[in-house]
């Protein structure tokens, strides 16, 4: 229990770090301190690129993602919709195998919905040119309904847009039904959020992952099971089996610098894999909300500053 509690405050921590806006800002010009570096591909396009390419050759495909969020400037807005639109280019460019994952705060869901509409579909359209699929990730439950309604509007002209299911949400079973025709990333869900609005046990939130995996495998047009946890990896593999799904029908996804062997393993037996790349200076709020999820990640900080 009192394993639970700890785990509990430190997870709480974490988050409340996560979101300290003079931290955020703060720790653009710190470039990669506190051992994010191992957890994100660098701060330059270049940079990430070596990394997808890197990566490529493995056989495992990328989703980068520009890291930004809670922007409330319309300026800052705009050098990350510029930042994406070179990331769309330089994934063209270098026929690397691919996509981009954005949030919709990074560029102007604070500001203003329109503003923030017009970039979005100013990505997706410079994305669909050259095939690239968006998928639009999902923040805290704030943000949910109009990031649904964002990817509303531009599915009606575009169809290479995406978004992601956050299994601790109570509504997580009826958007995933209005959704199924999109390809979707599924997820536990990464924010603190109410009890009015999301299961807090972990057991039940276990148990509505699964159950949405399996509801998308079976009726969703693509599905990414994006997780660390081999349990659930492993009972994917068995139900896709047996439920004759097609190999191109899914794909597993984690984040770039975890579980780095299992990456590899799941991309040698032959299933698609795809690793999330998180590049820039807007490193911090990534960072903190990884910590939160698993606070043995704080190893990895204790290994870079002990390492320097
Ligand atoms: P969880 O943290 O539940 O771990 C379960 C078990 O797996 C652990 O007990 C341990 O046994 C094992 N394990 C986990 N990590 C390990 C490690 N590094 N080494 C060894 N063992 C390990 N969230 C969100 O709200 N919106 C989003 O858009 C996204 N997007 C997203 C993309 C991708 C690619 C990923 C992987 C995750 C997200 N998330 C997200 C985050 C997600 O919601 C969730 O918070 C984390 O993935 C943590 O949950 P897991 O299921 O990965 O493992």
């Amino acid at each position: 229990l009192l394993g639970g509690i700890q785990v509990g405050v430190t997870r709480d921590l974490f988050i409340h770090l996560s979101q300290n806006k003079l931290l955020n800002t703060s720790a653009k010009r710190w470039g990669l301190k506190l051992g994010a570096r191992s957890v994100v591909a660098g701060t330059t396009v270049k940079e990430m690129i070596k990394s997808v390419l890197d990566l490529n050759a493995l056989g495992i495909s990328c989703t980068v993602d520009n890291l930004g969020e809670f922007v409330y400037e319309k300026e800052e807005a705009i050098e990350a919709k510029t930042q994406i639109l070179k990331v769309i280019e330089a994934i063209y460019e270098h026929d690397a195998k691919a996509h981009i994952s954005l949030k919709p705060t990074q560029i102007g869901l604070d500001i203003d919905y329109d503003f923030c509409l017009t970039n979005l579909t100013e990505i997706v359209e410079a994305a669909s040119k050259h095939n690239i699929f968006i998928n639009v990730d999902m923040e805290d439950h704030a943000h949910l309904q109009q990031t649904f309604d964002l990817i509303n509007t531009v599915k009606q002209k575009y169809n290479n847009i995406g978004t992601v299911i956050q299994a601790y949400l109570f509504r997580a079973e009826d958007d995933i039904k209005d959704f199924k025709e999109s390809r979707l990333r599924i997820v536990k869900g990464a924010y603190k959020e109410s009890e009015k609005v999301a299961f807090q046990n972990k057991k039940e939130i276990d148990q509505n992952y699964l159950h949405l995996i399996e509801y998308h495998l079976l009726h969703g047009r693509f599905t990414s099971i994006a997780t660390h946890n081999h349990h659930v990896i492993n009972h994917v593999k068995q139900f896709v089996k047996e439920n004759n799904i097609a190999m191109d029908k899914f794909e597993f996804q984690m984040l770039y610098g975890f579980r780095k062997d299992m990456q590899l393993q799941l991309a040698k037996e032959g299933y698609n894999f795809c690793t999330y790349v998180p590049f820039g200076s807007d490193w911090y709020g990534y960072f903190m909300r990884r910590l939160a999820e698993r606070p043995q990640n704080l190893n990895l900080v204790a290994n870079q500053v002990f390492n320097k």
